[in-house]
């Protein structure tokens, strides 16, 4: 037997149909989820308020929160209608805690904590990076035989970009933070470049579309090699750190050194100018030295997170990789690290491309664990935005 149906016997009983109904609200969507015995996703429906921070190019936080308030109510409504089932059938209430916005978080704590009390249901409260690594779990059945072994997981998103070793343990996932970024996350590169370019926002998806139009080689950028061992010579976060700012700023100098802002310009007035614009439309009016830009930078991005991953991987002696978060829908991103893994031998998984970014399917698979092991929120749980994952 293996381990994982071990321990779906071991509690069986202690619940009906095992339904976690998870409320996420760490960021700029509102999601909710209801998910079987933490495997079967009965529903997941994901209210993005891109619309409404396009305009800014990044979260505004008060507008999130604001948003998270008008639809969480909706939101929940139809993640039950969706997986057909009512309040009364629900074993549990998953919710994330942190790390987020606070004011964000702070709606979907406090509705989930209402909820959890008026049905008389139990609450369990959920680190949103453990999330995105469940989202990995979601879609890979097969890789819960990898529970027994040691992998390594990226979690790479608008917000984060961290290495953890995680390990199955007793009945629950044990994590160890072995990197993160120093300064910006990767998809906050890919978010910033893009408004730098006049594209539209989310930045990732509009450069994932483009760059394939583009030679990767024209622009040689150097990430920032970060001299790690100076001040913590034992410490193995240091060794695998990432930083982000400096391929920013280069690409800034290349777009001041190459005056490229007439045409910047006149992008971001034809794309405004369209009722509904999307890369298609940028191409068009995207030069081949932009589009090279373009490529290049997805391309040295992509190059320094898997270095990164696989040496990490390789120093700690991890037997698998799961490559989870927003950045990780990238084409070439998934491309690239299946190749090295195959070179390497390392069975490799992601989430489907859906579960990829911020959603609460994730948040309900990262519970089920925890609800077996009986771990419980108590009613005065608060939202916590710096929440981390892991001992370092
Ligand atoms: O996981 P997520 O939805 O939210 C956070 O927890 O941050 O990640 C959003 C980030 C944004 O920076 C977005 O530009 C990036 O993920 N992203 C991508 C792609 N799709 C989303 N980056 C590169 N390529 C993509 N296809
Ligand atoms: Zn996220």
């Amino acid at each position: 037997m293996s381990q994982s149906s071990q321990l779906l016997s071991g509690a069986e009983g202690a619940y009906s149909r095992g339904l976690i109904l998870a409320i996420e609200s760490s960021c700029d969507e509102t999601a909710a989820a209801v998910v079987e015995r933490g495997r079967h996703v009965l529903s997941s429906i994901v209210a993005s308020q891109i619309a409404i921070h396009a305009p800014y190019g990044g979260v505004v936080p008060e507008l999130a929160s604001r948003e998270h308030l008008r639809n969480i109510v909706p939101v929940v409504r139809a993640a039950l209608d969706t997986a057909g089932v009512s309040f009364s059938d629900l074993d549990a209430v998953a919710v994330t805690e942190g790390p987020g916005l606070a004011g964000a978080l702070l709606v979907g704590v406090a509705y989930a904590k209402s909820l959890a009390f008026a049905l008389g249901k139990p609450l369990i409260a959920v680190n949103h990076l453990e999330g995105h690594i469940h989202a990995v779990l979601l879609a890979h059945g097969e890789m819960l035989e990898l529970r027994d072994g040691r992998s390594l997981a990226l979690v790479v998103s608008g917000g984060h970009t961290h290495l953890y070793l995680v390990r199955y343990e007793g009945e629950s996932f044990i994590y160890r933070n072995v990197g993160a970024t120093l300064d910006d996350a990767a998809g906050e590169a890919f978010d910033k470049v893009a408004k730098l370019l006049g594209l539209g926002y989310p930045g990732g998806p509009w450069i994932d579309a483009l760059a394939p139009h583009g030679d990767p080689s024209s622009v040689a950028f150097t990430l920032t090699q970060v001299k790690q061992k100076a001040h913590r010579p034992d410490s193995p976060v240091d060794r695998f750190a990432f930083s982000f700012s400096g391929i920013k700023t280069a690409v800034l100098r290349y777009v001041q050194i190459h005056d490229l802002y007439p045409s910047i310009e006149r992008r971001r007035e034809a794309l405004a100018a369209l009722p509904t614009a999307g890369p298609a439309e940028a191409l068009a009016w995207c030069d081949d030295r932009t589009l090279g830009l373009i490529a290049s930078f997805q391309r040295a991005v992509v190059e320094d997170l898997k270095r990164k991953t696989f040496q990490a991987a390789e120093t700690l002696g991890a037997e698998s990789i799961l490559v989870s978060g927003g950045v990780a829908a990238n084409r070439e991103l998934r491309e690239r690290f299946k190749e090295e893994a195959k070179k390497r031998g390392l069975p490799i998984a992601f989430p489907t491309i859906a579960l990829s970014t911020d959603n609460a399917a994730m948040i309900a698979a990262a519970a089920w664990p925890r609800f077996l092991a009986g771990g419980f929120a108590a009613l005065d749980l608060t939202a916590n935005a710096s929440l981390a994952l892991g001992k370092k």
